[in-house]
């Protein structure tokens, strides 16, 4: 057997013994129990090659936390996702997968949504706030809004008028993150255990975070998000043990924080070659906690 196959089947062993896993457990034996769809059990984590809109992907409430980044509709090549819709069809396609998202996510759990502020790519478009707005339509409850500053002027392509006042173009180098949740706001379900320090949660509730974005090239992938931020967002909005969903898990990154914070995760990818490079992410990033 090869060595990264003897770590994967070691793996599916560990995860198949935890006996805390029984969410995980219950989803592999009732519903994903020799489906082709699971791409990796691996420590804490289940990586389902599957799309978002499959209404009955779920049976029950079963997410603590939900951290994710969707297509953004701005024309990025992804493999199998077409990222050109019109603006009406995006908002259609957000609608439906975040109705998804809130019908599988516990009482107060909540919903960490990256998207960015607005889109300038085919026209101008408020894009935050129409899909906040979107979210809250749905049944999600608005909570705030974590402005990520990315310090990346690299989307400036165009100056509209230079040095006129005819059509000048202004764009913010940041992205959102909406936080939203389900029924209420406070947190009585879950382990209680909160393993943020001092430090960080001081700093992290102040809504401005100021990191770089994840390079392309180096992950493999048309638009990573750096695990700085799904990160952050689970350290400060779950417990220890919580389960953790990305609907659109691409490379694997909130997955890798999820292991690595010791959290339950599920991941949706409806590309299997997404799929694949996210298995071997998790299984080369993820720290031996056990
Ligand atoms: C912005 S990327 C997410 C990147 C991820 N945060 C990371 O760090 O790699 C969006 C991902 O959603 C996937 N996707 C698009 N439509 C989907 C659907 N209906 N169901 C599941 N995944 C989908 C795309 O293939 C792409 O990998």
């Amino acid at each position: 057997m090869l060595l990264n196959q003897k770590i994967i089947k070691e793996e599916e062993n560990k995860f198949l013994n935890d006996s805390n896993n029984s969410l995980l457990f219950e989803l592999i034996n009732n519903k994903f129990e020799n489906t082709e769809q699971i791409k990796l059990k691996h420590k804490k984590t289940l990586l389902l090659n599957a799309d978002v809109l499959e209404e009955n992907l779920f049976d029950k409430e079963y997410f603590d936390l939900i951290v994710t980044s969707p297509p953004y509709n701005v024309d990025i090549q992804y493999n199998s996702h077409k990222d050109d819709l019109t603006y009406e069809e995006y908002l259609e396609f957000s609608e439906a997968w975040m109705r998804n998202c809130l019908r599988w996510t516990k009482q107060q759990g909540r919903f960490c949504l990256n998207i960015p502020l607005d889109k300038n790519k085919g026209g101008q478009k408020s894009v935050g706030a129409d899909l906040t707005a979107l979210a809250q339509k749905v049944g999600w409850n608005y909570h705030s809004t974590i402005i990520w500053n990315e310090g990346n002027i690299s989307r400036r392509t165009a100056w509209g008028s230079w040095l006129s006042a005819a059509a000048p173009y202004v764009i913010a180098p940041v992205e959102l993150i909406v936080v939203l949740f389900k029924g209420e706001w406070k947190k009585t379900t879950g382990s209680k255990i909160s393993d943020i320090s001092k430090d960080d949660f001081m700093k992290w509730t102040n809504g401005l975070w100021t990191f770089n974005g994840e390079s392309k090239k180096r992950i493999g992938h048309p638009a990573p998000f750096p695990i700085e931020l799904p990160y952050r967002c689970i350290k400060l909005f779950s417990y220890v043990d919580d389960l953790v969903l990305d609907p659109f898990a691409g490379s694997g990154t909130t997955l890798i924080a999820a292991n690595n914070t010791n959290r339950y995760s599920i991941g949706l990818e409806i590309d299997i070659k997404y799929c694949e490079l996210a298995k071997n992410r998790i299984i080369n990033e993820t720290e031996m906690l056990f």
